[in-house]
């Protein structure tokens, strides 16, 4: 391994730590109701991932969330949909830890807590998020950047030195498939499309095998080739994966939500002032009334 890629090995966990975004967190697990979580944990035998429940946060007296539930089942994809300021990135923000909650309960999986996890601990458990900022490492290879979000795991317990064993190797090819960048493997990051970046730092998301994925307008700025293909990439990690997609971009929302398995019961989700406006199929939300006036228009 290069000096480079070694000095990039310690950036990667920082920036782990950075988007597990707590500063001076304590790293490692952290207990939940007195134990530790330990990834892969998550009791989800009730069905459901993810249960937001009666969530009010507000700033200055603003309410951003007003009493909001929700609940995401296991392999579940759920768009979410809204007009500006609906509280769809505070929804994400409670979820991860960055935002406390004024009231309210959230749980991932029935057992734990999340009210109770730091922000890292929460990245740990299983919990990805995708900023709409790429943060991809732009001088070192697609490969490269895949390889230290696997190291920067300290469920993988590999040095940044030591070699990739057989698994690894397999896990990286699994996913530069899946991010369509196989052939991009050896190339710098920084030459990369915006698209493609987004797709890496979603494979770099992967590496980590999270349960859960919030992905906040992931398609934006993307071309419509792109956003077409990241479609089907959320499509073929849906069941595998719970994915929970926040985008105004109506056309992906369509593809997703009409798409895959379970394509006839599908939910969408509509937010507005902070809770739950309407939930229910693509084509019922898009006929319902207030969902017209508030966001979709006539
Ligand atoms: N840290 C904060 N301090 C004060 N107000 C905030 C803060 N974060 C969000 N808000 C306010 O809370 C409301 C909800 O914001 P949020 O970003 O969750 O909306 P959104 O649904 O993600 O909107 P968009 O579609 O524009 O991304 C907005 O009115 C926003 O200005
Ligand atoms: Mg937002």
């Amino acid at each position: 391994m290069t000096p480079e890629l070694m000095k990039a090995g310690t950036q990667a966990r920082l920036a782990h730590e950075q988007r597990a975004q707590q500063a001076g967190g304590s790293g490692g697990r952290e207990a939940a109701y007195g134990r530790v979580v330990q990834p892969g944990q998550v009791d989800v035998a009730h069905g459901a991932i993810l249960y937001l429940d009666d969530i009010s946060v507000s700033f200055d007296g603003f309410k951003a969330l007003n009493r909001l539930s929700l609940a995401i089942d296991a392999g579940e994809l759920r768009c979410i949909i809204g007009p500006n300021g609906a509280g769809k990135t505070t929804m994400m923000d409670v979820i991860t830890g960055k935002t406390r909650p004024d009231s309210g309960s959230a749980f991932f999986g029935s057992t734990i807590d999340l009210l109770r996890l730091r922000e890292n601990a929460i990245a740990r458990i299983g919990i990805g998020r995708k900023f709409q900022k790429p943060t991809v490492f732009e001088p070192l290879t697609v490969f490269e950047n895949l390889e230290l979000a696997l190291k920067a795991d300290r469920r993988a317990r590999a040095a940044v030195w030591a070699r990739l064993s057989g698994e690894q190797l397999d896990r990286i090819g699994e996913v530069l498939a899946l991010i369509h960048l196989k052939d991009q493997a050896r190339r710098t990051a920084g030459l990369l499309s915006h698209g493609q970046k987004q797709w890496l730092e979603i494979g770099m998301l992967l590496m980590q095998d999270p349960q859960l994925l919030l992905l906040d307008e992931p398609v934006a700025g993307m071309t419509d080739e792109e956003t077409e293909r990241t479609a089907e990439l959320f499509l073929s990690l849906e069941g595998r994966h719970s994915l929970v997609v926040v985008e105004h971009d109506m056309s992906f929302i369509g593809t997703l939500s009409r798409g895959g398995a379970n394509a006839a019961r599908k939910k969408v989700t509509v937010l507005h002032e902070g809770s739950v406006l309407a939930e229910g199929t693509l084509d019922d939300v898009q006929s319902n009334d207030k969902v017209i006036e508030v966001y979709l228009g006539r």
